[in-house]
């Protein structure tokens, strides 16, 4: 799964000899027995999710269901009361506490990944698949639902295609990444099933 480029490293400079180093050395710590959906609201990681836990014979975990849970209050009066910041930290605690899951689905919120701590968390022991969809794909799957604060705005459509660019960087440092526009919730599954038996058969 991890290439080479092939550089000739004595002619690299420090620098970049040493972050080459630095993410083989964080490569090679990786311990691969989860799975983590990531992407944008809306993409189907929920229906994925629970359609690839149960053919992994996994458990699936969802990290709004779990601060949720953890707080005994719903998403959107966290937003409301607390303020985003207050539950991107909840979103953080509940990362942490993922690292210690063998065989487990983790479906995340849209803007989870957008937190280097999260992502680097995940990573050290999950297959880190991405969902992805159009903002007009989107907009269609989401427009007729009310629980997404982010979403409560005067121009939803605008916000999601501002947002979905913002974090563009984030998704696509995913180990895959999955257009879910022309296929359908079970077929998705297949793929991700598919990827993480090729990326867990070859440790
Ligand atoms: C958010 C996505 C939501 C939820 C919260 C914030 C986001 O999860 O975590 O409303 O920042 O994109 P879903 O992606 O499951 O809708």
């Amino acid at each position: 799964m991890y290439e080479d480029e092939g550089d000739d490293e004595e002619d690299l400079p420090l620098e970049t000899r040493r972050l080459k180093l630095e993410t083989r050395r964080m490569q090679s710590d990786r311990r691969i027995v989860n799975l983590a959906l990531i992407g944008f609201m809306g993409t189907g990681k929920t229906s994925v999710g629970r359609l690839v836990a149960e053919s992994l014979h996994f458990d699936y975990l969802d990290t709004d269901e779990m601060i949720q849970s953890g707080t005994g209050r719903t998403i959107s009066d966290i937003f409301k009361t607390d303020g985003e910041p207050a539950f991107r930290a909840l979103e953080e605690k509940v990362v942490m506490e993922l690292a210690g899951r063998t065989k487990t689905v983790i479906a995340t919120g849209g803007g989870l990944p957008t937190n280097p701590n999260n992502f680097n968390s995940l990573k050290a022991h999950a297959l880190v698949v991405c969902l992805w969809a159009s903002p007009e794909k989107i907009w269609e799957r989401v427009k007729n639902q009310s629980h997404r604060p982010l979403l409560h705005d005067a121009d939803p459509q605008a916000k999601i295609r501002e947002m979905l660019a913002a974090r563009e960087p984030f998704y696509k440092q995913a180990d895959v990444l999955l257009n879910t526009e022309l296929r359908s919730v079970r077929e998705v599954a297949q793929q991700i099933v598919h990827q993480f038996r090729l990326a867990t058969s070859s440790r």
